[in-house]
């Protein structure tokens, strides 16, 4: 559930008509939810009710805004980053450093040493190589890294691969073939505490079925660890649970998510911590944009709109489905191609779609934008970076600036030599 909707015939995040954010911030821009945020972030607590001991760590990466990590903090979640721009991100919100998880298969030394000094409560170790680095930098700190390794357990996570993650030829985590052996070894060296292991297949899961194999192959492995003698207190388990973009698209439930976690797990004894982040954001956030121009088609027409990939790229990058609706409908239907500005192609939303029929300067929104919508914004073709808005009640605020191509541009220094 969301807090999109038509009131009076026009659509209102909450109780803001869009068009009121539109004429005062401009468009293309996103606008989140605070109480869609809430509500997801209370769901999703509420559904893991049985797991006695966890940490709820929000995916940064799917919506690393300020405000929506204030909002997320102070409802209770930790964060999952993968950067040390995220990590900074999530302490500027107020995040405790120990609530923080650090992800990602290339953590530099340099990232390793800020985390540390930042007193983060868990690394997630991604290769032996990086375990071994990681504990030389904390040792010669005199520091101990708290950390978990991370395994690949291949599984097929189902969904589209440049998004899955836990299959044997995918970058992430150690095989788990190999677990126990560099468990072992790393478990040994000074400057790290291996107190667990981690794990994460994919995003937008349509199905619990392979996470639950995976979660059972991790609790296998991690009894097999305790066996040989190594003492298991922390399970991370990820994030992944999909979202629906289409109307009446069904996926499985937080609640049906929760049930399979306690059961799976319920005799672990351990602390579990959980990366969600689409579930959280993604249906917290609408892309609102403007009608530049209607173009007649051989077929159908060509609905052009402000927004471009370049402001949210998951239909070029992905094919992904985002839903797309007029603001002010006015009951007429059309079948479209809604396509942005941009000089490629790829730069399609969707092809002959059946929408509210759109005429030039009317305003739409894409759904479901609030994950993976800004955070993969870029300035191609020397377009700014959209804005976002955060919508409370009957207020709303921008929580970030557009970043006008302009300012790109003076970013930028032509040498003394090419003067
Ligand atoms: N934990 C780890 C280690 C991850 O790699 C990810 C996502 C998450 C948690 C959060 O997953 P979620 O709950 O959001 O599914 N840009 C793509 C999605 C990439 C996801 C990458 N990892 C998209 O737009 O669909």
């Amino acid at each position: 559930m969301d807090h999109f909707a038509l009131r009076d015939g026009v659509m209102h995040a909450e109780d803001v008509p869009l068009p009121l954010i539109a004429d005062a911030v401009g468009t293309p821009v996103y606008v989140y939810s605070r109480a869609t945020l809430e509500r997801h972030a209370r769901v999703f607590r509420e559904a893991l009710a049985d797991v006695p001991d966890k940490l709820i760590a929000f995916a940064v990466k799917s919506n690393p805004n300020l405000a929506v990590l204030k909002v997320l903090g102070a409802a209770g979640m930790g964060a999952d980053v993968v950067s040390v721009g995220e990590m900074r991100r999530a302490l500027a919100a107020g995040i405790a450093p120990e609530m923080i998880v650090f992800s990602g298969v290339g953590k530099t030394a340099a990232e390793m040493v800020a985390a540390l000094e930042a007193g983060i409560g868990q690394f997630n170790i991604e290769s032996e190589e990086e375990g071994v680095e990681l504990a030389e930098i904390a040792a010669a700190r005199g520091m101990t890294a708290q950390c978990t390794l991370r395994i690949n357990p291949d599984v097929d996570a189902g969904t589209h691969d440049k998004i899955s993650t836990g299959k044997a030829d995918n970058k992430f985590g150690v095989p788990i073939s190999e677990a126990g052996q560099i468990f072992g070894k790393l478990a040994g060296l000074p400057g790290v505490n291996l107190r667990g292991v981690a794990v994460h297949i994919g995003s937008q899961l349509a199905d619990l079925a392979p996470l639950e194999v995976a979660f059972e192959k991790l609790g296998e492995l991690m009894r097999a660890l305790r066996g040989a003698g190594h003492e298991i207190t922390h399970v991370d388990l990820g994030g992944g649970l999909g979202v629906p973009y289409m109307v009446g698209e069904v996926l499985p439930a937080p609640a049906e998510y929760g049930a399979m976690v306690a059961r799976v797990t319920k005799d672990w004894g351990v602390k579990l911590i959980f990366e969600p982040g689409r579930v959280i954001a993604g249906n917290a956030g609408v892309l609102l944009t403007r009608v530049v121009r209607v173009k007649r088609g051989i077929k159908d027409p060509f609905v052009i709109v402000d927004a471009a990939m370049n402001d949210l790229a998951r239909p070029a990058l992905y094919g992904a489905y985002h839903h797309f609706e007029a603001v002010e409908p006015k009951g007429a239907r059309m079948t479209a191609n809604i396509v942005g500005p941009i000089c490629e192609t790829g730069d399609t939303f969707a092809m002959g779609r059946e929408c509210d029929a759109l005429a030039a300067g009317e305003l739409a929104v894409f759904r479901t934008a609030g994950a993976y919508g800004a955070t993969m914004a870029s300035s191609y073709n020397s377009r700014g970076f959209v804005a976002e808005v955060l919508v409370d009640g009957d207020r709303f605020a921008v929580v970030a600036d557009r970043i006008e191509a302009g300012a790109i541009m003076d970013a930028e220094r032509v040498p003394e030599w090419l003067a």
